[in-house]
């Protein structure tokens, strides 16, 4: 049962409002005393020509709210509030979590429609930096959120793979490329030469040249230049798929700007033959004005497309291949008016899916007195902010574990380091709106009580120890369905169960908005307050055994919750810490 709708179909029946216009309207009220619902009137005073205050206090008097899940119904104001009967929910809420699992929260409203989440997308031969890192959070979560909804969701790596940077990269190959140094650390090797290229082009107009020979070449497809793209491109790619492997990333394909760019003859075509291409300083543009946007570049003077254009392609392709529903782009927001451009000059093309594409943009990322060996410039590479994190962990849990005379071994010690600790960083990027920048500081994302992931974690490994400790006990949870259920009425135990009930929404809302940070809100809120009835309550203490065997049931409800909400976030949970 779903209270919410429970609560909307009894107003509905009472004021004859339709279903969904009363579901729309229905509030969870801010203080307590306010009931669990709520439901303003307003919109009933026209049609019912009277005060919503007299509304709301004819409505509470009916006496068909008598029901065995309403505790009350009271008028306060121009509001109806409703107050659930709590045994009835928790009976409700934990048996749905025990009888679903980590399933709990997973929807069929996606059914037969398909979303392109496009994320990651790094640059070939180029560091994986934490930019990168932020989209391939995002994407991994988005996916996994709206897989939970029934979605199909294919997950898209638009590498960056082509360009005019792969013509300097294969002259400064065949110049100072050291084969041993590209075998053992590829990107550290690539980058080196491109550096150097560009430091030794400035008195070397032959090497500018060259590479434009040497591009040129590439995308006629002589085949020396080819192989030597194609090893660059796959070299890069082994050390990409180390760090998504590392954090449980999957691509179903990974169908890079090269890809589309055989495809991009095609774009140029049909802009032609519609009659959207204008000149521009040499250039070929299609005018955006009526969509308030600078121009989007085609072709440029000397013929040639870019990376805007075979972004068109792009989507033709996906549209043609996929039918989708919905194709997002998990690109930081500097990009947003690329993507602007790219979607306005489909829509003014005709093409309908131009308005089933959407830019989901991020903010920039920020560190706190950090300090990384390898530092490059200014690039902080992921792998490193990783590598440190669960390097930090590891010491934190060893002395905790010492602390306890846990009898722990250290391979079991690192094992769930390098969970903790990639999940300090995941949370870090999901734990507030996307568009905010984050700042990165040790202290705050390893803080065991703060908003983070190892306070998420430890909560759940803690309340699985409980469970154990129960079982040794001979206690074990009470079942889906039992009238024990019923028992879980405290303030704590409500406020629990009533964190608990709000995942699903959450998640729902999480993929309306492309906002992973409703999770993990939702996630956060059912450890606090989980932790607060801990707190206060003895559950493994006490003499009542029916009672406690339902306190087992909650937590077991919220291990599951935990558990379901963090692997939508991407984090990993442990049963022991
Ligand atoms: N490779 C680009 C970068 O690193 C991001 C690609 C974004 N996706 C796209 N379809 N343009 O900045």
């Amino acid at each position: 049962m779903d209270f919410r709708k429970a609560v909307a179909m009894k107003v509905s029946e009472l004021t004859e409002l339709d279903l969904e216009s009363v579901n729309r309207l229905i509030e969870i009220p801010p203080q307590e005393d306010m009931g669990d619902f709520a439901f303003p009137c307003f919109t009933l005073a026209k049609t019912m020509r009277k005060a919503p205050n007299m509304i709301a206090s004819d409505l509470a008097g009916s006496d068909k709210l008598a029901e065995p899940w309403l505790s009350r119904v009271e008028a306060k104001g121009p509001y109806l509030n409703f107050f659930v009967d709590r045994g009835a929910f928790a009976k409700e809420i934990v048996s749905d979590v025990l009888s679903k699992g980590t399933t709990y929260g997973q929807s069929t409203e996606g059914e037969g429609k398909t979303v392109i989440v496009e994320f990651s997308s790094p640059n070939i031969a180029k560091p994986f930096h934490v930019g990168h890192a932020f989209t391939t959070i995002l994407g991994h979560s988005l996916s996994r959120i709206y897989e939970k909804l029934g979605y199909k969701v294919v997950r898209m790596n638009h590498l960056g793979d082509y360009g005019t940077q792969f013509g300097k990269l294969i002259t400064a190959y065949r110049l100072w490329g050291d084969e041993a140094a590209l075998e053992k650390d590829p990107i550290t090797e690539l980058l080196r030469i491109y550096v150097k290229f560009h430091e030794e082009e400035k008195n070397d107009p032959e090497l500018t040249t060259s590479a434009r020979e040497n591009f040129k070449r590439l995308e006629d497809g002589c085949e020396e230049e080819v192989a030597l793209w194609q090893k660059f491109r796959d070299m890069s790619l082994v050390v990409f798929e180390q760090l998504y492997k590392r954090m449980g990333v999957t691509f179903d394909n990974y169908n890079g700007e090269s890809y589309y760019a055989k495809m991009a003859d095609q774009v140029v075509d049909m802009l032609k033959e519609k009659n959207l291409l204008v000149e521009s300083e040499g250039a070929q543009v299609v005018d955006l004005e009526e969509y308030g946007v600078p121009p989007c570049i085609i072709l440029k003077s000397d013929g040639t497309t870019i990376y805007g254009t075979r972004d068109l392609a792009a989507i033709l392709y996906r549209d043609e291949n996929y039918h989708f529903d919905k194709n997002i782009y998990v690109v930081g927001i500097p990009q947003a008016l690329h993507f602007k451009q790219v979607f306005s000059t489909l829509k003014k093309a005709g093409y309908e899916c131009a308005d089933k594409c959407e830019h989901v943009g991020f903010g920039l990322v920020k560190f706190q007195n950090m300090k990384f060996s390898t530092r490059d410039g200014n690039i902080v590479l992921l792998e490193e902010l990783l590598d440190e994190s669960v390097a930090k962990t590891y010491e934190l849990i060893k002395a905790n574990a010492e602390a306890r005379n846990s009898d722990m071994s250290d391979d079991e010690l690192k094992a769930i380091a390098e969970k903790v600790g990639l999940g300090a960083v995941i949370y870090t990027y999901v734990k507030a709106g996307r568009e905010r920048d984050i700042v990165f500081s040790w202290d705050t994302m390893l803080d065991f009580e703060g908003d983070t992931a190892p306070y998420l974690i430890y909560t759940y490994a803690r309340t699985r120890s409980i469970l154990r400790k129960a079982k040794e006990q001979g206690f074990t949870p009470v079942g889906s369905g039992s009238d024990l259920l019923n028992k879980l009425s405290g303030d704590e135990e409500f406020a629990c169960v009533k964190t608990i009930a709000d995942l699903p929404d959450a998640i729902r809302k999480a993929a309306a908005s492309n906002e992973p940070f409703m999770v993990s809100r939702a996630v956060a809120q059912i450890a606090r307050s989980f932790n607060r009835f801990y707190n206060n309550c003895s559950i493994l203490g006490g003499d009542d055994a029916e009672l406690k065997t339902a306190r087992l049931a909650l937590c077991e409800a919220v291990c599951d919750a935990i558990e379901a909400g963090t692997y939508l976030l991407g984090i990993s949970v442990v049963e022991q810490m």
